[in-house]
């Protein structure tokens, strides 16, 4: 039993079983709880879980069919196959589990492995968490993504795997659509010889949800040439028309394929399934479509279909959608995470299909692009598959090379180790900064083309057209007539290029409006990712991670709600201060708020410096920022309350410790620091500053004030920003060092408790227990850096500073901590300094 692990003691009082969750009030009842059914119960079902891991291997690379059997021959020479788990609908994976480790270990050891001349892939099975979801949690109804089944798990990783169990095509309705697919090509070769049915998009590409339409290809091709064949036997018998194509039952007998409209042979393949398919209903020609379709519905099934005709490019990007999830595996929890992202915040799923929405398929592009732009990359540019595809592999459709690899295995793996977290969180920062209005997006190149290179296209394109104008014709005649491809795209505000058939904008539909949304959202996004809420999961039960990025739009849970969050308030409170600063406060009438404010920075910067040892230094808008913030106004985007802290947060940059020159600085600004501003804060200033930035060299980058800043603010003292670095764990044992320290002193060395001394010495304590190597050692690099901004708020009689914290990037997870440390110590040893200002 893992107690350490599974039992946590809970702020309120009593336990929590995280492996149950069930929270008990004492140590009684959770004594009562460890013996019971429940716990025993989940504890063997993990023991057992473990027990298969660590006897599995994972398997990949073997050939598409390959059945159980056959693995279970190749992996029995390193000893007993327990069982072999596959993933029978794709042929991608197997899991084999040995009777014992030292046959896991036997085929571990083996340096390859290859079956039926393939080379397979064996590598240990990942090592997961066990977690139980109850019942009840389970029947998520109408909205599977349960954001209290998001909130259990731990990091963003596994939130973005929840998305994905939670939402993709469970394998019960797969299979029902292999059956429905089945039975369409049964009854659709009855009356089309020889024909094909091939499924495309969701159903098959890897990205499906629950109840996701199912798109089909009739492939006709062969059917054509059964007609010609059949045409020629006859007329060479001089029969006119052959037994089949007489036959009643033959559609074949109305049409020639190679003369009809689209539109005809799609009527008849509207007749064949209102008259022949089982279930088949509300079955519509769709011609004005860009490729028209039928589309029906199946009763029993609960399903929406479309039947195309001309549609092998589609089945093609479906396979390499798939080689693309088969590639990297961080693919389908992004997708899966984006496409949710975006249905909430109304960027995708047009209705009806049309619609100045991004459909799946676009968006599943710009995720595969931004991939394609990570460094290192995690998937190649498109037209680097071509180069790792054979001979057989090559492949043309309608004049468009469609060439990739049909095996992962082909590809070389990524060098890119992020993880999904900060892969979702780069999504949103390069898109949100992405210039739609200047580039067209080329997965084919694998980066962004300039827009102007498009513009004068039609000249270059021509000799391609006249090139591939053979091909076009006779793919034109397998599809059975439909317009000639238009050789450049058609520009719009966003620009995504399908990766092989370059003249088509799969973002075409798109109006200007949905660009800006998009990319507005995306920024959102970003800032949001940068924020603790995002990155941490909240030891206080609130939500968190994906939760609050799923939040539908116009709820407003953005970045500027989470971050407002870490605001401490220290109120203006008259009794505690002494009695000569109450009366300049008096002296000061309406001014007194302003200068009680100055008073509190002072302190705060005090208790920061003094206190805690770090390292803080006062600063203010760069001048950049102010114009920027200006050209936001103009543009209407900087009034909201999102326009708070819109500065980058740059967490790249090096931390740096006190050096002369901070500190040099620090005394510069003291001496020009007016403790007694005169002009009243305006709402509006405070809403608009930004969080100062860091400069990626490494130093601090706030600049002096400018005199253009001070007459914008009116008041550079309304409003204060500091940028800290944080040397110790300060917080980290405080009262155990508090408790030593009393032990060890003389009496009459002793500083009062809760004093200002004495917290001064807890923190020099921890500080050198940290050095010496008994508390956590940190070197010589800050483990935290922040901005800080302060404000005064309120009326006269509920004046308070507020002080909102902005942390920097917080890889170890510890500003929280620190923040909650801050929540009560920062008022207090604040309180303690006024008291005793002079
Ligand atoms: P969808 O955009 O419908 O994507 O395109 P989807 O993944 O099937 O999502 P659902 O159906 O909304 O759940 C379906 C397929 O149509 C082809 C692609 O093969 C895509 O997978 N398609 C779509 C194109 O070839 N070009 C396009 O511009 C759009």
């Amino acid at each position: 039993m893992e107690l350490d692990t599974d039992i946590q003691t809970v702020a309120k009082g009593g336990f929590h079983c995280v492996l149950c969750d069930v929270s008990v009030p004492n140590q009684a009842s959770l004594e009562d709880h460890l013996k019971g059914r429940k716990h025993q119960k989940l504890c063997s079902v993990r023991e057992s879980r473990r027990a298969q891991e660590e006897h599995s291997v994972f398997v990949s690379g073997f050939q598409r069919g390959t059945s159980q059997q056959q693995l279970t021959d190749y992996f029995q020479r390193f000893g007993p196959v327990a069982e072999i788990i596959m993933d029978k609908d794709q042929g991608v994976y197997a899991i084999v589990q040995f009777g014992d480790k030292e046959s896991l270990q036997g085929a571990l050891a083996q340096p390859q492995h290859s079956m039926e001349g393939q080379r397979l892939r064996v590598k240990p099975r990942e090592k997961k968490e066990f977690k139980y979801t109850p019942k009840k949690k389970q029947d998520v109804g109408k909205n599977p993504l349960n954001p209290e089944l998001l909130c259990q798990v731990a990091t963003v990783a596994e939130q973005m795997q929840r998305v994905v169990e939670v939402s993709e095509l469970p394998e019960s309705e797969r299979r029902v659509r292999e059956l429905l697919v089945a039975m369409l090509q049964e009854v659709f070769t009855e009356f089309f010889p020889e024909c094909k049915i091939l499924p495309f998009g969701s159903s098959v590409n890897s990205f499906g949800i629950r109840s996701c339409d199912l798109d089909l290809f009739l492939d006709l091709e062969n059917t054509k040439s059964f007609q010609a064949r059949a045409k020629s036997t006859a007329e060479q018998a001089g029969e006119g028309q052959s037994e089949d194509a007489r036959s009643e039952d033959s559609i074949l007998s109305d049409i020639d394929l190679a003369t009809a409209s689209p539109a005809e042979v799609l009527e008849l393949v509207a007749a064949v399934l209102r008259r022949c398919v089982p279930g088949a209903h509300k079955v519509q020609v769709v011609s004005s479509a860009r490729l028209p379709v039928v589309k029906f519905s199946h009763r029993e099934l609960a399903l929406q279909g479309d039947i195309s005709i001309n549609n092998r490019l589609a089945v093609r990007n479906t396979r390499f959608l798939q080689l693309c999830s088969a590639l990297d595996n961080r693919l389908r929890p992004l997708v899966y995470t984006v496409r949710h992202w975006a249905k909430q915040k109304q960027l995708a799923g047009n209705p009806f299909g049309g619609g100045p929405l991004l459909n799946n398929y676009a968006l599943t592009l710009l995720v595969i692009f931004y991939l394609q732009n990570r460094d290192p990359h995690v998937l190649p540019a498109v037209r680097l598959f071509k180069q790792m595809a054979s001979k057989e592999e090559e492949c043309v459709i309608e004049g468009w090379d469609c060439s990739f690899p049909s095996s992962p295995l082909a590809v070389p793996p990524s060098q890119n180790t992020e993880e999904l977290g900060s892969l979702l969180a780069g999504f949103f920062s390069f898109y949100g900064q992405f210039d739609f209005a200047g580039s067209v997006i080329s997965l084919r190149e694998g980066r962004a083309l300039p827009i102007t290179d498009f513009l004068s296209v039609e000249e270059q394109q021509e000799a391609k057209e006249k090139e591939k104008k053979e091909e076009d014709e006779k793919e034109k005649e397998a599809a059975g007539g439909g317009s000639s491809p238009k050789v450049s795209p058609r520009l719009g505000p966003l620009n995504v290029l399908d990766p092989f058939e370059l003249c088509h904008n799969v973002a075409g539909n798109l109006n200007e409006r949905t660009q800006k949304s998009f990319l507005r959202e995306c920024a959102d996004a970003a800032k949001y990712c940068r924020s603790l809420q995002y990155q941490r999961k909240s030891a206080k039960g609130k939500v968190w991670g994906l939760v609050r990025l799923f939040s539908p739009r116009g709820r407003g849970q953005g970045a500027a709600e989470a971050e407002r969050e870490l605001v401490i308030d220290i109120p203006f409170k008259l009794v505690v201060l002494p009695e000569s600063m109450r009366g300049q406060l008096r002296d000061a009438g309406d001014g007194f708020r302003q200068l009680w404010f100055g008073k509190v920075c002072r302190a705060v910067e005090r208790v920061f410096r003094e206190i805690l040892k770090c390292d803080v230094t006062e600063g203010a808008e760069e001048e950049e920022d102010e114009e920027r913030r200006e050209e936001e106004k103009q543009a209407g985007a900087g009034d909201g309350p999102e326009a708070v802290n819109t500065a980058e947060w740059d967490p790249s940059a090096t931390p740096v410790g006190p050096t002369e020159a901070t500190e040099g600085r620090r005394k510069e600004q003291e001496t020009n620091n007016n403790d007694c501003p005169q002009t009243a804060v305006s709402p509006k200033t405070c809403k608009t500053l930004k969080r100062p930035r860091l400069s990626r060299e490494g130093t601090t980058s706030i600049s002096p004030i400018t005199k253009k800043q001070r007459l914008a603010l009116g008041d550079r003292q309304s409003v204060t920003t500091w940028h800290g670095h944080v040397w110790h764990k300060v917080w980290a044992g405080r009262r155990k060092v508090r408790r030593d320290l009393l032990r060890t002193l003389q009496e009459h060395d002793r500083p009062e408790g809760g004093s200002v001394e004495l917290e001064t010495q807890v923190t020099e304590r921890i500080a050198t227990l940290e050095q010496e190597g008994e508390g956590v050692a940190v070197g010589g690099t800050a483990i935290l850096e922040f901005a800080l901004q302060a404000r005064v708020l309120g009326a006269t009689e509920d004046t308070k500073t507020e002080l909102c914290f902005f942390p920097g990037e917080d890889t170890c997870g510890l500003f929280q901590d620190f923040f909650h440390f801050l929540e009560s110590f920062l008022p207090r040893m604040t309180e303690k300094l006024l008291e005793r200002a002079e």
